[in-house]
């Protein structure tokens, strides 16, 4: 009698071991190599809602860390529009400090977002600009990215008519196009592993990864009719304007850093945006218009490739 009680007490405890393991390795764990974060190289499970970094379906949230509360959280991996750090629509920026902002640029001009000693990311706009307005609508239609002494680009390609299936973005690595195969998770990395390019869609959105610098998620999206009636635009039938939504997350910038959406995370940034009103604009369009896609040239910019080749 009490050897059976045993055994089964011993096949029940076993059971539990085997389903703890179970569990454990059902839930990927992450850390942080950022040497100055209080969890460096300490491992925290990621939450049962998001016990993924790559969800296995691109509609499941995805596991991250916070470095500096050395929690793991749940996000999305597609840019979201209403998050820190985004820029979507014509376009709407929201700063590291939360506060929601409209960026007047110019059509076909380009802009630093970010300018930093160590990396820039810049925007081109594109746009137009009905009769009788006094200002362009614009769009972000490509990201210029500097780091180190490489240059990488992302592009909306133009089309006339929005085909959801098709793929409508392309890329460069100093000045060289290449594929990205479609489908959900493929990926592209460079030899020496600072820059890593993942599908979060089959086509359409990425992951932009500059290893220890940023991460950048981005979508393709195109100016809908229904946006076109509700602000005027007056979109032609030969372009649906296809642009960019994007969200950064900036995981080494420094406190000085500069653009139209990077000065915003500056511990010392006054925001100069009206609150209550309905559409408030920041300017700095001449602080942070730069010559092309890939030039560090704006008035305010800090990045210097060739400081950064020398040190
Ligand atoms: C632009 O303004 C002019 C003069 O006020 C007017 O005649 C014209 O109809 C306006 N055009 C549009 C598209 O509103
Ligand atoms: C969208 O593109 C796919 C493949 O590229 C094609 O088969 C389909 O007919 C296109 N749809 C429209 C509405 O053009």
């Amino acid at each position: 009698m009490k050897s059976i009680e045993m055994r089964s007490v011993l096949l029940i405890t076993v059971y539990f071991i085997i389903l703890a393991i179970g569990v454990a390795s059902a839930q990927d764990s992450v850390t942080c190599v950022r040497r100055y974060s209080k969890c460096f190289l300490k491992r925290l499970h990621c939450p049962a809602e998001c016990p993924h970094t790559k969800p296995s379906k691109s509609k499941n949230k995805a596991c991250y860390l916070d470095c500096n509360k050395c929690e793991a959280f749940c996000r999305g991996r597609k840019p979201s529009c209403n998050g820190l750090g985004s820029g979507c629509y014509d376009p709407r920026f929201i700063g590291g400090d939360g506060v929601v902002f409209y960026f007047n640029g110019k059509r076909d001009n380009h802009y630093a977002l970010v300018s930093d000693r160590s990396m820039q990311i810049n925007a081109r706009f594109i746009g137009l600009r009905p009769q009788n307005r006094t200002r362009d609508f614009t769009w972000i239609q490509a990201l210029g990215l500097m780091f180190d002494s490489r240059t990488f680009t992302v592009e909306a390609k133009r089309v006339k008519t929005w085909n959801e299936t098709t793929d409508h973005l392309s890329f460069t690595l100093d000045g060289t196009s290449f594929q990205l195969r479609e489908g959900y998770l493929s990926k592209w990395n460079s030899e020496d592993d600072t820059l890593l390019i993942e599908r979060t869609e089959r086509v359409n959105s990425l992951m932009i990864t500059v290893n220890g610098v940023a991460e950048i998620s981005v979508t393709v999206v195109p100016v809908t009719e229904q946006d076109d009636k509700i602000h005027g635009y007056n979109i032609p039938k030969d372009d649906c304007f296809a642009h960019l939504e994007v969200q950064f997350r900036f995981l080494g910038i420094s406190q000085e850093v500069e653009g139209v959406l990077g000065r915003t995370y500056r511990p010392d940034y006054v925001s100069t945006v009206k609150r209550g009103v309905e559409m408030p604009v920041v300017g700095g369009a001449d602080k942070y218009e730069t010559t092309s896609l890939l030039s560090s040239d704006c008035k305010l910019c800090l990045f210097s490739p060739s400081q950064v080749a020398n040190a």
